[in-house]
């Protein structure tokens, strides 16, 4: 299983390579935002994702991967993840999830990844108030997870803290919150989970989404994690469709998703698929992230 291989320990440089991708990754995002109105079809958007890799110099780890047929994932409403692009319409209050990578080449031909995911409305109005709670929770379980991973690469988390699995108590502490808060209710997924990153997309170890009693390896740097929550407004459980990739909610409530590719390095992380590297996000937690020159 993917949890006992040995996880990948980037080197200062690789980290720099890895932050080539991160910012392809964020100019494909940056250019779907633009992009998306009422009336796009899914397809229009996953050109718009091929183009801006194209132009960067830079190759698609989606297209491909296992015969997926497009660079970016389109996930509409009760879609969770993989949704593929096609004729598909956007209207307004769509709540739709982008999740796209992209990999570039070193000198040696080695080949360095980037993923990441958000959500968003089209049309610029949540359609309710708990499409609106579903999606700034999910991206606030995100940035709360990378807070508290970026706490433990400075040394500043003991014991259980100190562990992977401190992303699954983030994710799920948001969620609670959300309950206290707002009363809502929402699902975290266990069928789908982050991953390492680095010469290959998906790599060790698993990085779950809630807590688990087995806490996982110790956070340091020189890792690389894609993180990822994924809630829905109802239950977690979730079905695949026929097309062999789609994955819906079992009970049709909607979904959101967020996700960036974060590197731990000396004094925290290094969030290489956001533009600023983590400036805007960390913030609120009083940290910054820590670039590598
Ligand atoms: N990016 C997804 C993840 O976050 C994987 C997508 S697989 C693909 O792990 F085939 F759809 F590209
Ligand atoms: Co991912």
């Amino acid at each position: 299983m993917l949890s006992r291989e040995t996880i990948q320990l980037k080197t200062p440089e690789q980290v720099r390579h890895m932050r080539r991708a991160g910012l392809v990754v964020a100019d494909i995002h940056a250019a779907l935002r633009e992009a998306v109105r009422p009336g796009v079809t899914t397809a229009e958007l996953d050109a718009v994702s091929a183009d801006v890799i194209a132009r960067a110099g830079a190759h698609s780890n989606f297209l491909g991967y296992y015969d997926y047929p497009a660079t970016v994932c389109i996930s509409v409403n009760e879609e969770v993840v993989h949704g593929i692009p096609g004729p598909r319409v956007l209207q307004a209050g769509d709540l739709v999830t982008f999740d796209c990578g992209a990999y570039i080449l070193d000198d040696a031909g080695t080949q360095w990844h980037g993923d990441a995911a958000f959500t968003m409305v089209v049309g610029g109005s949540y359609a309710t108030d708990t499409d609106r709670v579903l999606d700034t929770t999910t991206r606030r379980a995100l940035w709360d997870a990378i807070a508290a991973v970026a706490r433990a690469a400075a040394g500043q988390a003991s014991g259980r803290a100190g562990r992977l699995n401190a992303v699954g108590d983030a994710v799920e502490a948001a969620v609670a919150q959300t309950a206290e808060n707002d009363g809502a209710r929402l699902g975290i997924l266990e069928e789908y989970v982050g991953h390492g990153i680095g010469t290959a997309m998906h790599m060790a170890p698993d990085v779950l989404n809630y807590s688990v009693r087995h806490r996982g390896p110790r956070l340091r740097p020189g890792m690389v994690l894609a993180i990822e929550p994924m809630l829905t407004a109802g239950g977690p459980e979730v079905d695949e469709l026929d097309d062999g990739w789609t994955v819906v909610t079992r009970d049709g409530s909607r979904a959101a998703q967020w996700e960036h590719t974060v590197a731990l390095v000396p004094g925290g992380v290094w969030v290489l698929t956001a533009p600023d590297g983590g400036v805007e996000g960390l913030a609120p937690y009083g940290l910054a992230p820590q670039p590598l020159d």
